[in-house]
């Protein structure tokens, strides 16, 4: 493999949402992870407080929506998850699909899983710096 192409292995922080928890989807949706060459590094399920939630979703915070966001988050308990792999960030929200389940390709956890666009199953990290970010605010899970 030439210089420069080498696949890096990275973290990222998986959350499986409150919709998905209350409708017993976690081991199917671990499985997908699983079978798409993720390893689930840590996995805790917990209630996120407010205060986690609302710090988490920060770059959210001007949005309509970041109320709801964050009422939802903490509406029961999530499945906060560390994934490890080749290229897991972009593995993983290619996995996960669109935001919307209407917009999400077959074969994404959305499409299968996810509700609608507030309770769409799972989050994961858009960045290697959110990556670390969100990894270091979850951090005293584990
Ligand atoms: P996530 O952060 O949960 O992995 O989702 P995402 O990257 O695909 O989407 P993002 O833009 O970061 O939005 C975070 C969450 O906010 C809710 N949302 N609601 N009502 C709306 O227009 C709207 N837009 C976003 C979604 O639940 C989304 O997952
Ligand atoms: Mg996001």
């Amino acid at each position: 493999m030439d210089r420069g192409e080498r696949l890096v292995s990275e973290k990222t922080l998986c959350i499986i949402k409150p919709d998905a928890v209350a409708n017993n989807f976690v081991d199917q949706i671990n499985e997908m992870i699983q079978s798409n060459g993720l390893l689930i590094l840590k996995s805790k399920k917990t209630d996120i407080s407010p205060e986690i939630a609302r710090q988490f979703y920060a770059e959210h915070s001007e949005k309509p929506f970041f109320s709801d966001l964050v009422d939802f988050i903490t509406s029961g308990p999530a499945v906060v998850q560390i994934l490890e792999g080749d290229s897991c960030i972009t593995n993983y929200r290619n996995l996960m699909g669109a935001t919307n389940p209407k917009e999400a390709e077959e074969g994404t956890i959305r499409k299968k899983f996810a509700e609608s666009i507030s309770k769409n199953a799972v989050h994961g990290s858009d960045s290697p710096e959110s990556a670390v970010r969100e990894i270091e605010i979850m951090s005293a899970l584990f």
